[in-house]
């Protein structure tokens, strides 16, 4: 089972030797070829080249891009997709004046969607997440994390681990889960943020641990939320149970949670709307991603990420959605491109980077996914005919995308005009 797409207008982000990330000056070299081909056999990207030396073989196969191009999926890095109902009245609370600190305040925000997803049952949780997983793979995205965090009890953190097990189980794309029972502090532990911490600690990571269900550990390191202090407990136990850390910082306040996650080697630190000089010092050398949510920020009118200072200072910097209910309800990726060019002033060079190769490193896959190189998953975007890559970022709300392919598989369910 081989398939050949050749004619292709441009092969984009070719990698033929592995790396893991690219950072600084680097972000803004994004390697094609022009004029290519490309062969994928079973699920994996076998062979490409320019087309002067396409191969002759009989394929299965026969796909001919003239004018399209190709692209390696997405690779969406942080994501909340399974939750429950929606928080659409607090967007209208929003628009008539409350901000998302008042509206968490009141007993809405993450504690709202707690109240809904305890409520939900696993079997309609999967069906809301999966609607959603579905929508994001047909939207370009070829591997993604997905959060715990609006459980904030033992029994509903388990059911949404379960819910991500699941989809991992049923879907084909790459699906890495993270223990965020630190999100909130919920209302039955009011005045007993070590209670709840205890509870997480010890109730519920050893079943995360003994079930295999989740990879990562998160917190939500905020004025109001969990102390750097806090942070640093559940990343200790976390990494005594085998979950590397990757953790919400510097959302709403900068109150040093980059420097924790440095500390404790923390493989992502998320957010970083609100970054100091000292919390771009912290991250040189060091192997932690800095990833931005630009969707968040255009959601709750907050501040963008300083995507110039981070790049510019020479780190790497990785792009992703933040899908959920209360500030980023949107997991389309070349939405989250376009506002990265648009409004952080990221070349589209830069972003397709940041969404893809380092994006697979902010979740452990730089393996598997995120480049064209021999080997790796053939998750990959052909899209619509282009005048340049730059019309990806630059039509932003149009949909450049013909087909996704995930593992080889056509998941558009779409004909391919194959004259
Ligand atoms: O990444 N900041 C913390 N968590 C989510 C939002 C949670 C919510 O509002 O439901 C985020 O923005
Ligand atoms: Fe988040």
């Amino acid at each position: 089972m081989a398939i050949l797409f050749k004619n292709i207008k441009e092969l984009i982000q070719v990698r033929s030797e592995p790396i893991s990330f690219v950072s600084g000056k680097a972000m803004s070299v994004l390697p094609t070829i022009k004029n290519a081909f490309l062969v994928v056999e079973s699920d994996l990207i076998k062979d490409y080249g320019p087309m002067s030396s396409c191969p002759q073989d009989n394929f299965s196969e026969v796909i001919d891009a003239t004018g399209k191009m190709i692209l390696p999926a997405w690779c969406d890095s942080h994501t909340h997709i399974v939750y429950a109902g929606n928080r659409e009245g607090e967007f209208v609370d929003r628009i008539n004046g409350l901000s998302y600190e008042e509206i968490a305040n009141r007993g809405g925000g993450i504690l709202n969607s707690a109240k809904t997803l305890q409520d939900t049952s696993e079997t309609d949780l999967y069906d809301q997440s999966k609607i959603r997983l579905e929508e994001i793979i047909r939207l370009g995205t070829g591997a993604v994390e997905i959060k715990s965090g609006y459980g904030l009890t033992e029994t509903s953190e388990l059911k949404m681990l379960r819910v991500i097990k699941q989809l991992k189980e049923n879907h084909s794309i790459e699906i890495k889960a993270t223990f965020l029972g630190a999100h909130a502090l919920p209302k039955a532990y009011q005045g007993n943020k070590d209670g709840y911490l205890k509870m997480l600690i010890e109730d519920i990571l050893p079943k995360i641990s003994n079930e295999k269900l989740a990879e990562y550990i998160d917190v939500f390191c905020e004025t109001g939320y969990f102390s750097v202090e806090d942070t640093e407990l559940i990343m200790k136990a976390g990494k005594e149970h085998g979950l590397i850390p990757k953790i919400h910082v510097n959302q709403f306040t900068a109150i040093g949670g980059v420097q924790a996650g440095v500390n404790y080697k923390a493989l992502s630190v998320d957010h970083l709307e609100e970054m100091r000089d000292e919390d771009i010092e912290v991250l040189r050398g060091t192997k932690t991603m800095p990833v931005a949510l630009p969707g968040c920020s255009y959601f709750l009118s907050i501040p963008y990420t300083p995507a110039r200072k981070i790049i510019d200072a020479g780190l790497p910097l990785a792009l992703a959605t933040d899908f959920n209910p209360g500030s980023a309800p949107s997991g389309n990726m070349n939405f989250v491109v376009s506002t990265a060019c648009v409004k952080m002033k990221m070349t589209p060079e830069e972003a397709i980077n940041a969404a893809t190769i380092n994006g697979a490193y902010a979740m452990g896959l730089e393996n598997k996914v995120g480049s064209i190189s021999k080997g790796k998953l053939a998750n990959l975007i052909l899209t619509k005919p282009l005048h340049s890559y730059g019309v990806i970022p630059y039509s932003f709300g149009s949909n450049q995308i013909d087909t996704v392919f995930i593992k080889g598989q056509n998941v558009c369910h779409k004909p391919i005009n194959n004259k």
